[in-house]
């Protein structure tokens, strides 16, 4: 049954971390995957989540099988990090949120779902958008198109040609939206942007699917959710993906969400009982360690405020890195406007490199990236800033 299988391509993102750990060069530079190392080059494991780790434990609970849905206090933080504790979603109990594999795994079993309701759509991404969300949409048998986005001259929102092809779109269309920190291009819509896509989706009948993964990453948890805010404000039916991967710095626990948002608790109670027939027959139920910690740092005042600042010295440092790598470019004399590499928000800035000089950053000097021209710059620190910027400026001069 084997004889005729194909070699598939890497993967173009968790790819790199195979070709990264084989080389063998000590100046080699990570800038490939969407991961926060901190000043010393190192994955942190964040005090708030030692802290309840600790706690957990102390108590040595058993390990049975977790509801299908997952754990229901971590469901119901969740739904409080996206649409704020007072929102009449949570009160009317409208939103579904079951906990998932991560953001990947939370998209896969939205798309799954959405099969189910809607077969014939289309679903539609950014240009450019994460290059897991076609290739998983097209996994769940959706025909996956584009909508406009990046403008490489501004570094920003190609916004015109954005909403005018939304207000094309069939109704039923599915239209994948970065809730903020867009990747990868860290180029995010502002806030009237936003009401106007909101009016779009509307307008149109389009069925939004909001993905979250960079929450806290550029302004702050409140600020962040503002598109899903308005987007809960307006009646209108959608689905959200949520990933703690990053801000919670837990990876391989695979933390994520999806939220369903419907039109009454009835409905409610009824797509819930559909999503754990999704949920049932692809892994059964989610594992226990990694909600039980988000849960119990999400609902412990001091350890939610611990993580709060743990994240917030995140973002700034990232900052400060993005910052760093302008000041040094034009230094040593990049001529191209450089506000993009501080404006752009989140982990990621799109540097406008092509395949062919991301290639050479690899070949000649051990630095990864994104063949897109992505980087990864919560990955830069202050002892490979200087010997990224100096491989850089080379390229882009
Ligand atoms: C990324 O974009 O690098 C991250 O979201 C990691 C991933 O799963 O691709």
């Amino acid at each position: 049954i084997f004889a005729a299988v194909e070699m598939a391509p890497r993967d173009p993102i968790l790819g790199l971390n195979e070709a990264f750990n084989a080389d063998t060069r000590t100046t080699k530079v990570n800038l490939g995957v969407g991961v926060y190392f901190n000043d010393n080059g190192k994955i942190p494991l964040l005090g708030a989540v030692k802290a309840a780790e600790a706690a957990r434990l102390e108590t040595q609970p058993p390990r049975g099988y977790q509801p299908i849905d997952g754990l229901a206090a971590y469901n119901k933080a969740v739904q409080a990090l996206l649409f704020g504790q007072d929102s009449p979603l949570i009160a009317n109990a409208q939103a579904v949120t079951v906990q998932a594999l991560g953001g990947t795994g939370a998209l896969k079993i939205g798309a799954d779902y959405l099969k189910q309701l809607t077969p014939a759509s289309t679903v539609y991404i950014s240009d450019p958008s994460w290059e897991n969300h076609r290739a998983l949409f097209e996994a769940a048998g959706f025909k996956v198109e584009t909508y406009p986005y990046y403008d490489a001259a501004t570094g920003g929102v190609a916004f015109g040609a954005m909403l005018a092809k939304l207000k094309t779109l069939p109704a039923g269309s599915v239209v994948v939206l970065h809730a903020c920190c867009h990747n990868p291009t860290g180029a995010d819509l502002t806030d009237a942007q936003w009401d106007e896509v909101v009016a779009a989706c509307r307008e149109k009948g389009l069925i939004p699917f909001l993905d979250m993964a960079y929450q806290g990453f550029a302004e702050g948890i409140e600020p962040d959710a503002a598109a899903v805010r308005k987007f809960a404000a307006s009646g209108l039916q959608f689905f959200v993906s949520s990933s703690f991967s990053k801000s919670f710095s837990l990876y391989g626990e695979r933390v994520g969400a999806l939220t369903l948002v419907t039109d009454s608790k009835d409905e409610a109670a009824r797509v819930l009982s559909q999503v754990k027939r999704v949920i049932r027959t692809n892994y059964s139920n989610p594992p226990t360690h990694g909600g039980a910690v988000v849960a119990a740092v999400l609902t412990s005042p001091e350890l939610r405020q611990q993580w709060e600042e743990e994240l917030a010295a995140m973002r700034t440092r990232i900052r400060e890195m993005r910052k760093g790598l302008a000041e040094r470019l034009a230094e040593r004399g990049v001529k191209r406007d450089l506000s993009f590499v501080t404006n752009q928000r989140g982990m990621f800035s799109y540097t406008g490199l092509s395949a062919a000089q991301v290639e050479t950053l690899r070949t000649e000097y051990g630095i990864y990236a994104v063949s897109t021209g992505r980087i990864c710059v919560a990955a830069l620190n202050s002892r490979n800033l200087d010997y990224v910027a100096d491989a850089l400026a080379k390229a882009m001069i």
